[in-house]
């Protein structure tokens, strides 16, 4: 990948963990089914996200995250008071960085990149949530849709963050672990490291990604050689 300094980082999923609230749930909720609402939490979260684009219908991702708490919750028949709902939300911006996040960012400073971060996850949520993790000092810029009210996939976000990192958006290189991320980022222009961390087969629709790693340990490497 041609040498650029515009790397921008997707958080949910690629910096952070957001599995990473499952413990909390356990703490929190009666039930002690935490992971399996962690992951129907999450997985609502972003189809929220892409209906409420699709639907020209934008709400900020701190909304759909807590009405996605909430259908996931009544999904499980697991009893979700306003108060627990409301400490859930505040952990979800305490939400776990991945062990291999700071050296990862550490090692492409060095090599001369300037990461930024690139997020559904409003300003507010991105804020706390790289301030708490401890990801901030690693962090150029940091550029959430909330500016052009769409959601990941929409083009415009995409090209809200090239606009935002002040660079053409085929000199963005895209680091995400969210497959419909790099696919929309392909289709932006951008070029595109996936990052899949699980063995997950990559989508069947779009582009494939310019490089593929299972972890960010192998991120230099890439940004170097390709
Ligand atoms: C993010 O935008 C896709 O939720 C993921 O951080």
């Amino acid at each position: 990948m041609r040498d650029t300094s515009a790397v921008a980082f997707d958080v949910y999923g690629t910096l952070i963990d957001p599995i990473g609230i499952a413990g909390e749930i356990d703490r929190t909720l009666a039930g002690g089914r935490g992971q399996e609402l962690a992951a129907l939490w999450r997985s609502k979260q972003l189809e929220y996200s892409f209906r409420l684009t699709v639907m020209h219908a934008y709400q900020d991702f701190r909304w759909v995250t807590d009405r996605a708490l909430r259908f996931a919750a009544a999904s499980l028949e697991v009893e979700l008071a306003d108060e627990a709902a409301r400490h859930l939300i505040d952990c979800y911006d305490r939400l776990p960085a991945f062990p291999d996040a700071v050296p990862a960012l550490a090692a492409i400073r060095a090599q001369g990149h300037r990461p930024s971060v690139f997020s559904n996850g409003s300003p507010d949520m991105i804020a706390r949530l790289l301030d708490h993790s401890g990801l901030g000092d690693y962090v150029d810029q940091r550029v959430s849709v909330d500016a052009v009210r769409q959601f990941k996939p929409a083009p415009a976000a995409y090209q809200h963050a090239a606009r935002s990192l002040g660079v053409p958006v085929g000199e963005v290189t895209l680091v995400s672990c969210n497959a419909f991320d790099v696919v929309g980022a392909n289709a932006a222009g951008m070029r595109t490291v996936w990052v899949n961390r699980t063995g997950t087969a990559y989508d069947t629709i779009g582009a494939p990604p310019d490089a593929t790693i299972t972890g960010l340990a192998d991120l230099r490497d890439v940004l170097r050689n390709h």
